[in-house]
């Protein structure tokens, strides 16, 4: 089938890249050792300190984001250490898996997929480790693979709770600059987020914001790093530059998204994907299908995983919809492989396409012969655009 037209990113990211951060991009290469990069790297970090919430160090790192997960724990662990970390799903995971590869002990927390770390739970465990033999917490903010939020201030409050010394290690790849995340508030040690979500960049930049707490382990902490190295990182910083080549052209489009975030303003752009969730969950509540996270509470505003009716294959309706529409949606991860499917909602996003989203997934529901409720797109609209307003504008 011949596409026209755009094509739809739905995935949970990476997320679309605007098009002014990608003419930002499109510039010749500079040198990474000159003046001009010294006040682009100053610029970028100074930015990414205001949507991390936090006034103390934070690092950049040419790499995925995997690879700041194994930049938070060889930076402030060694080996042997004993860490908690809550199942949430795919993420947690793969999580676990790096850190077993170090040679840390993981508690893993077990959990359903469809709840997030439970405060209650990690108290108890603090209470019970008298001897402080657990050195780190480790929590996914945003669990991707399952569209659930865990509440990280109810974490840190658990933690004081308990008067646990362990670090908090954070992962808010898919939920920073798109859901209200604040570093420094809820005493968070490391935060690890990267380009390809809620900043709408290309895959390719990972950061950290860094508390005095975790720069302190760092002194004690002994799994070897090199390319990870925070001392290294933090020195060059200092002056503006990088202990390696740093990835120049993604830097200027950092500049741009941080421009656009500055220019719409945090609090707006964490309401603005909060409506749009609301709205995703509208449509999927009214086509009668399953959101795969259970506790409002807990909703995530920048993905809505959906669990397709038992026998209908999720990757199936997703393979309908690319091929008739030209959409991608997120697919069931791991043991949710053809269970689910994941709409992103998160980035460089609006009302016409969060409607066009969900009016794909209705039209696909169909065409996929997958028992549903018809209904769910005019239930998003009345979300986006509710009578009410029209009926008061009217009157006016
Ligand atoms: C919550 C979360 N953590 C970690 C990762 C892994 O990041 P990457 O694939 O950039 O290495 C992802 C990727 O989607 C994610 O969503």
């Amino acid at each position: 089938m011949i596409h026209t037209g755009r094509h739809f990113l739905q995935i949970p990211g990476p997320s679309n890249v605007p098009d002014r951060v990608l003419r930002a991009m499109a510039r010749p290469v500079m040198d990474h050792r000159g003046s001009e990069f010294t006040t682009l790297a100053r610029g970028v970090l100074q930015g990414m300190r205001t949507v991390f919430q936090t006034r103390g160090a934070v690092v950049m790192y040419p790499s995925s984001g995997t690879g700041a997960w194994e930049a938070a724990m060889v930076n402030t662990l060694s080996a042997g250490d004993r860490v908690v970390l809550f199942e949430t799903g795919h993420f947690s995971q793969l999580w676990r898996e790096v850190a077993v590869r170090h040679g840390i002990q993981v508690d893993y927390v077990p959990g359903n997929w469809r709840s997030g770390a439970s405060a209650a739970e990690l108290e108890a465990r603090l209470l019970a480790d008298s001897q402080h033999a657990i050195k780190a917490v480790l929590v996914v903010h945003n669990e991707t693979s399952t569209g659930v939020t865990s509440r990280v201030a109810d974490v840190r409050l658990a933690m004081n709770r308990a008067e646990h010394p362990a670090l908090l290690l954070v992962d808010a790849i898919s939920s920073l600059a798109a859901i209200d995340y604040r570093h420094d508030e809820w005493g968070v040690d490391v935060t690890i987020a990267s380009s390809q979500k809620g900043l709408m960049l290309p895959p390719g930049l990972s950061f950290q914001a860094i508390s005095e707490k975790a720069l302190r382990a760092n002194k004690t902490a002994r799994l070897p790093r090199a390319y990870w190295d925070w001392h290294a990182m933090l020195k060059s910083i200092e002056t503006g530059s990088f202990p390696y080549t740093p990835a120049t052209n993604l830097i200027y489009g950092l500049r741009e998204a941080l421009c656009m975030l500055e220019e719409e303003g945090l609090s707006n752009v964490f309401r603005r994907h909060a409506r749009h969730a609301e709205a995703a969950r509208a449509a999927v509540n009214a086509w009668g299908l399953e959101i795969i996270c259970q506790a409002s509470s807990e909703y995530s505003s920048t993905v809505t995983a959906v669990l397709t009716p038992q026998g209908h294959d999720a990757d199936r309706l997703r393979a309908i919809i690319l091929e008739h529409f030209d959409m991608s949606l997120g697919a069931g991860l791991s043991k949710l492989a053809g269970k689910a499917f994941r709409i992103g909602h998160l980035g460089h996003f609006n009302d016409l396409m969060l409607a066009g989203t969900l009016s794909g997934i209705e039209m696909g529901l169909r065409l996929a012969g997958i028992p549903h409720k018809d209904g769910g797109v005019l239930a998003a609209l009345d979300c986006l655009a509710p009578a009410e307003c029209g009926a008061k504008a009217e009157s006016r």
